[in-house]
């Protein structure tokens, strides 16, 4: 059995909230809805958009590509150390990874966790079918998080989202009994030095506070700050911008020629709270 096959046991359907059964192409409820497995592995479980604008689409190959390398230069390190440190050293079962992108995080939680297994959702196509390979014991859905999570009733051990959006009461409803929330989130003055003469969204203050305080029966089990200077190259500084949420805003050629005008390395500053709760 494969792991999305494994996954069955904790999905619900996104649209009425049945349980999802397995079937030749995919996945379907009671209700007769379905939803295809892709080709590359990973299930789009989205439902019909319902709310105002535009469905949630995710991040782009480009943005995903960004954040790759800068990752694998190693600036996240320190925050994917401290995001393992806050799941449980016994934990067993599932893990949720909310925004999971292209489960660069969910995969060395496997590794170091090797009771547990994985469900990344996330909107981006293309990062979940990076995610569906990303390592034996994860499965790779792609839903909007913000139209429901397709995930049953208490049923995960540890829910978990990096720099990714979605409601508290959301992971609150999949969480077992005595499960764990891990959010890391960024400061104010996270990457603030990279807004400097370009007009970046701003990273608003408090939300440290905010996820500790989302899930108010569960006990603050731990908060760390992960808080760093780096000293990057042009072309980092260029993938820290676009990497998030500026590339929608942003073109890269206009960044690039301010970027080249500052004297590298550009020093910048890493500051990330990561927060674990624990449900009763
Ligand atoms: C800044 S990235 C973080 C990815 C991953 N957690 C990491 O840190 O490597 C934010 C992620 O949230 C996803 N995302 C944004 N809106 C979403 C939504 N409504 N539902 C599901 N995923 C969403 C994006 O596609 C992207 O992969
Ligand atoms: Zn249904």
């Amino acid at each position: 059995m494969t792991t999305l096959d494994a996954a069955f046991a904790i999905l619900q359907c996104p649209s009425c909230g049945d349980p999802l059964t397995l079937a030749d192409d995919g996945a379907t409820c009671t209700q007769r809805h379905h939803f295809d497995r892709a080709r590359q592995g990973y299930l789009s479980l989205r439902a019909a958009h319902k709310g105002k604008g535009a469905p949630a689409s995710g991040d782009t190959p480009e943005m995903l590509e960004a954040r790759d390398r800068f990752q694998s230069d190693g600036f996240h390190d320190e925050i994917a150390a401290a995001v393992l440190a806050a799941v449980p050293a016994d934990a067993r079962g599932w893990l949720a990874d909310l925004g999971g992108g292209t489960g660069w995080y969910a995969a060395q939680i496997l590794d170091a966790r090797p009771e547990l297994h994985a469900l990344v959702l996330d909107a981006s196509a293309a990062a979940v079918r990076i995610a569906a390979r990303a390592h034996e014991r994860l499965a790779a859905v792609s839903a909007d998080v913000w139209s429901g999570i397709p995930v049953r009733d208490a049923s995960v051990e540890v829910a978990l989202r990096v720099f990714a959006p979605g409601s508290a009461a959301e992971v609150r409803r999949i969480l077992a009994p005595g499960g764990t929330a891990v959010f890391a989130v960024p400061h104010a003055d996270h990457l603030r030095e990279l807004g400097h003469g370009l007009k970046l969204m701003k990273v608003p203050a408090g939300k440290a506070d905010e996820v500790a305080a989302s899930i108010p029966e569960a006990t603050l089990v731990s908060s760390v700050e992960v808080r760093r200077r780096v000293e990057l190259t042009v072309e980092q500084a260029l993938d820290a911008v676009f990497m998030g949420p500026n590339a929608f805003h942003q073109d890269r050629a206009k960044v690039a020629a301010v970027l080249e005008g500052w004297k590298a390395p550009i020093s910048v500053t890493l500051a990330v709270t990561v927060v674990a709760l624990q449900v009763p």
